[in-house]
C-alpha cells in the first residue's frame, strides 16, 4: 500500500500534458492541447488534453481521465502500479505503507516468484540462441515451423536444455532460491533424493505467458520428441491464475485498442502465426473456454472480439460455447471458421499475409446469425430439436443488454428460424427478466463483498465493468438511475461551492455547500443513492469538506499575498508611464478591478474544481469513473455569451447551478412518487370488484395522498426552504 500523503504527492506532481506527451504528439490549441488518440486509430485529432483541470479525453472513443487513469488505460496497469510508474517519472520516493506480516509475506512471495520466472526465462532465451544444442534443436524446430527471429524476440521464446538439470545447476551457481523455482514449476524436487532438483521443461521450446504489464507469470513448454504431453505448463501459483491470463495480451494490447478488435485463437502457435501475418491484435485462451476474467481483460481495450476456430465439428461446437457470457459483457462477437483441418498457425503458413487478412475480412460472421444458421442446419424434420434450437438462440438474445441491438437480432433470427417476431420477442423478454433478476442478486452479493473488503484496501477488480450511460439495463436494475446520475454529476461539479446559509440546531448559522444541501434534501425524505458507485462517490464528496476548509485557509492566505503583489506590480508599472493625475487614477482603477476579478476567479476555481481534482485520481474505480463521467458530461455554456468574458461565465454557471441542483433532486423525488402512484393503482386494479370496499377505500386514500404530495413538490420548485438540522 502507498500511503495517502504519497498518493497525494504523486497525483499533485503528475502533469497531464507531460504524461500524455510521452505517448502522443500534442499541439497547443487555446488553453488546451490536442493530438491523435492513443486508444484508437484516427487521422484527425479528437484527443484533447485540458492542462488547467489536468485531465485528458477522447471525444471519439471517450477514453481518458486523470494522469493515473491515462497510465492505467494505456499500460494496462493496476491503480497501484500506475501510481508507481508516475512516481518514478517524477522522482517521488514511495514509502509503501507498513504492511501486516501477512501482507508482507504475500508480497514477498509474489515478488520472489516473479523473480524466479524472469530469471528462468532469461536463461532459456539465452539457451535458445547462444548454445549449440539450443540452435540445432530448439531454433531448428521453430524455423522449420516458420517462426521468424522477430517473433522469437517479440514473444521471448526460449529453450530448456535437455540434460535434465541445466537450470537446476545454474540456479545453484547463481544463488537463486530454488524453492521459488519449484513453486513456479520450473524445477521439480526429486522424491527419492531430497534436496536434489531437476528441470521440468527439459528438452522443450518455451513460450512464456506475460501478464498485461509484461511480467512472466507462467511458462508453456512444447514437446519436440513426440512424447505424451504436447505441452506442459506452469502450475497455478500466487502469480498465476490460469483463468485470468491470456497468452499474447502484453504484445497485443495496444494493437487491440488501435484496431478496436481482438482476435481470439486457441494456442500459442496460433497467436504467433497471426502476428506474423500482420494481425497483431491477437490473444489465445490456451485451449480452454473463455472466463469472465479474460473477457473483462479484453474489454479494457475493445468491445469487439472475433473468435477464430477450425471449421470442423469440434471447432464449431467450441465457437458456440460461452457466447452468452460474451454477449452479457456487451461485447460484439464475430466468429470466423477456417477451412476444415486448419488452425490459424497452419493457415498462416500456407497463405500470404494478404490472403489471410482477406479471408478474415470476408468470412467473419456475426455470432448470433452464425448460431441460428448452425443450429437450424442440425434440426432437419425433428420438431423437438427445432424447439431446442429456438430456445438456445432465445437464450443468447436475452443476454444482449442493449435493447436496440436486441431488437435488430430478434428480427433477423425470426427470419432465419422461420418463427414470428412476436413469439421470439415474448420468449426473449421473459427469459430476460430471469437474467436481470439473477444479475441483480449477483450484484448485490458483489456489493456486500466489496464493502466488506474495506475500501482502503481495494483489489484491482477488472471483472466488473459497469460503465453505464443510461442504458435500459441500468434502469431496470436501478429504477431511479437517470435521476441519481443527474444529481451526482451536479455534486461532482458544484459540490464544494457554497449553496445557502442555514440555522443549525444550536441556533448558530453557517454556510453549507452544494453536496451538503443535497444530502439534507435527500435525507428529509429518507432517500439516498441506490446505485452503489454513486453512493460511494457521494460519501467521498461529503468527506472532502474537512480537508477543503483546511486547505481553503492556506489558499486564502496565499491569495492575499498574491493580490498585494499583483497590485504592487501594477502600481509600479503605472508609475513609470508618463501620465497625468486623471489618467493615473483611471489606470489604477482599471488595475484594481482586474486584480479583484482575477482573485475572484481563482477563488471560484478553487471550489469549483476541488472535488474533481481530489477524486479523479481516487483509488476506487467506481469513484474515479463516476467523476470522469461527470466531467465528460458537462454541457458547455453558450459560447457567444461567455466569449472572453469570464465574469459572466462564472456568474452564468452559478445561476444555472442554483436552479439545476434543487431541480435535480426534485425530479428524482417526483419520479419516485410517480412510480409509487402507479404501483398503488395497479394494486387497486387487482382488488377492484372483489367486494372489499374497506381495502379499496384505504388504497384510494393512499393514492390520493401520494398525488397531493406530488402536487406540492411542483410548487416548492420556486422557493426552496430547507430543514434546520445539519448532521
Ligand atoms: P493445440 O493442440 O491446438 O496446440 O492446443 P497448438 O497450439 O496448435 O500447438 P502445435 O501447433 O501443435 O504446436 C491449443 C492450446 O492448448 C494448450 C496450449 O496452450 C495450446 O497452445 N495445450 C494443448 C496444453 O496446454 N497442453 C496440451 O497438451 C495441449
Ligand atoms: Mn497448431
Amino acid at each position: 500500500m502507498i500511503d495517502k500523503a504519497t498518493v497525494q504527492k504523486i497525483t499533485d506532481a503528475a502533469d497531464i500534458v507531460e504524461v500524455v506527451s510521452d505517448y502522443v504528439h500534442l499541439i497547443k490549441r487555446g488553453r488546451n492541447y490536442v493530438g491523435l488518440c492513443p486508444f484508437h486509430n484516427e487521422k484527425t485529432p479528437s484527443f484533447s488534453v485540458n492542462s488547467v483541470r489536468n485531465f485528458c479525453y477522447c471525444f471519439s472513443c471517450k477514453k481518458g481521465g486523470s494522469p493515473v487513469n491515462f497510465i492505467m488505460e494505456k499500460e494496462g496497469l493496476s491503480y497501484h502500479d500506475a501510481l508507481l510508474q508516475l512516481a518514478s517519472k517524477y522522482n517521488i520516493k514511495v514509502e509503501e505503507k507498513e504492511l501486516s506480516d501477512d501482507e508482507r509475506r504475500q508480497l514477498n512471495e509474489r515478488e520472489g516468484l516473479l523473480v524466479a520466472n524472469e530469471w528462468a526465462m532469461t536463461q532459456m532465451e539465452k539457451a535458445l540462441s547462444d548454445t549449440e544444442e539450443g540452435r540445432s534443436i530448439g531454433l531448428q524446430y521453430l524455423y522449420q515451423r516458420g517462426v521468424t527471429d522477430e517473433a522469437i524476440k517479440k514473444f521471448r521464446l526460449g529453450y530448456n536444455l535437455d540434460s535434465g538439470h541445466a537450470l537446476a545447476d545454474a540456479a545453484n551457481l547463481a544463488g537463486m532460491d530454488r524453492k521459488s523455482l519449484v513453486d513456479v514449476g520450473v524445477l521439480g524436487e526429486s522424491q527419492k533424493t531430497h534436496g536434489s532438483y531437476y528441470d521440468r521443461f527439459r528438452g522443450r521450446v518455451i513460450f512464456p505467458v506475460l501478464n498485461p504489464s509484461g511480467k512472466v507469470v507462467a511458462l508453456g513448454g512444447r514437446d519436440l520428441k513426440g512424447g505424451m504431453a504436447k505441452y506442459i505448463n506452469s502450475p497455478e501459483s500466487a502469480i498465476y491464475k490460469k483463468s485470468n491470463e491470456l497468452y499474447g495480451i502484453y504484445q497485443a494490447k495496444s494493437e487491440i485498442a488501435k484496431q478496436d478488435n481482438c482476435f481470439l485463437v486457441e494456442g500459442y502457435m496460433d497467436v504467433i502465426g497471426m502476428w506474423q501475418s500482420g494481425m497483431e491484435n491477437v490473444v489465445a485462451s490456451s485451449g480452454t473456454a473463455l472466463t469472465d476474467g479474460q473477457i473483462a481483460m479484453i474489454h479494457r481495450f475493445t468491445n469487439n472480439i472475433t473468435l477464430i476456430y477450425d471449421g470442423d465439428a469440434a471447432g464449431i461446437k467450441a465457437s458456440l460455447r460461452g457466447i452468452d457470457m460474451l454477449l452479457a459483457h456487451k461485447m460484439n462477437v464475430k466468429v470466423l471458421l477456417l477451412p476444415d483441418g486448419h488452425d490459424p498457425d497452419s493457415f498462416a503458413r500456407e497463405h500470404t499475409p494478404e490472403d489471410f487478412r482477406k479471408y478474415v475480412n470476408d468470412h467473419a460472421t456475426d455470432i448470433i446469425r452464425f448460431k441460428a444458421q448452425v443450429l437450424l442446419k442440425d434440426v432437419g424434420n425433428d420438431p423437438q430439436k427445432r424447439v431446442a434450437a429456438i430456445n438456445s438462440v432465445v437464450s443468447s438474445l436475452a443476454h444482449i443488454p442493449d435493447k436496440v441491438k436486441r431488437n435488430v437480432y430478434i428480427q433477423e433470427c425470426s427470419r432465419i428460424l422461420g418463427v414470428s417476431e412476436e413469439v421470439i420477442e415474448g420468449a426473449v423478454e421473459s427469459s430476460r427478466s430471469d437474467i436481470i433478476e439473477q444479475q441483480r442478486r449477483q450484484r448485490q452479493a458483489n456489493d456486500i463483498d466489496r464493502i466488506d473488503q474495506n475500501e482502503n484496501n481495494p483489489q484491482p477488480d477488472i471483472s466488473k465493468n459497469i460503465r453505464p450511460a443510461n442504458s435500459d439495463r441500468m434502469v431496470e436494475m436501478y429504477p431511479y438511475y437517470p435521476m441519481e446520475r443527474t444529481v451526482i454529476f451536479q455534486c461532482v461539479r458544484y459540490g464544494m461551492l457554497d449553496f445557502c446559509e442555514v440555522e443549525f440546531e444550536d441556533g448558530s448559522t453557517g454556510m453549507i455547500n452544494v453536496a451538503e444541501y443535497i444530502a439534507e434534501d435527500l435525507q428529509a425524505d429518507n432517500i439516498w443513492f441506490s446505485f452503489p458507485a454513486f453512493a460511494k462517490t457521494f460519501n467521498r464528496i461529503l468527506d472532502l469538506k474537512e480537508d477543503f476548509l483546511k486547505e481553503y485557509d492556506a489558499f486564502e492566505e496565499n491569495l492575499f499575498k498574491e493580490r498585494k503583489e499583483m497590485l504592487q506590480k501594477g502600481y509600479d508599472e503605472i508609475a513609470t508611464k508618463n501620465m497625468n493625475m486623471v489618467e493615473i487614477r483611471r489606470a489604477e482603477r482599471i488595475l484594481e478591478e482586474n486584480v479583484e476579478e482575477e482573485i475572484a476567479r481563482k477563488r471560484y476555481d478553487f471550489a469549483r474544481y476541488y472535488a474533481e481534482q481530489k477524486l479523479s485520481s481516487h483509488q476506487d474505480d467506481d469513484v474515479r469513473r463516476t467523476v470522469m463521467d461527470a466531467i465528460n458530461d458537462e454541457q458547455p455554456l453558450s459560447n457567444i455569451y461567455m466569449r472572453n468574458n469570464p465574469v459572466s461565465e462564472r456568474k452564468m454557471e452559478l445561476d444555472r447551478m442554483r436552479v439545476l441542483v434543487p431541480r435535480g433532486v426534485l425530479e428524482w423525488k417526483n419520479e419516485m412518487l410517480n412510480q409509487m402512484i402507479r404501483a398503488k393503482m395497479k394494486q387497486l386494479d387487482s382488488i377492484l370488484g372483489r367486494s372489499n370496499p374497506e381495502e379499496e377505500q384505504k388504497i384510494l386514500m393512499e393514492t390520493q395522498a401520494l398525488m397531493e404530495k406530488r402536487g406540492q413538490l411542483g410548487k416548492v420548485m420556486g422557493d426552496r426552504t430547507i430543514g434546520k438540522k445539519i448532521k
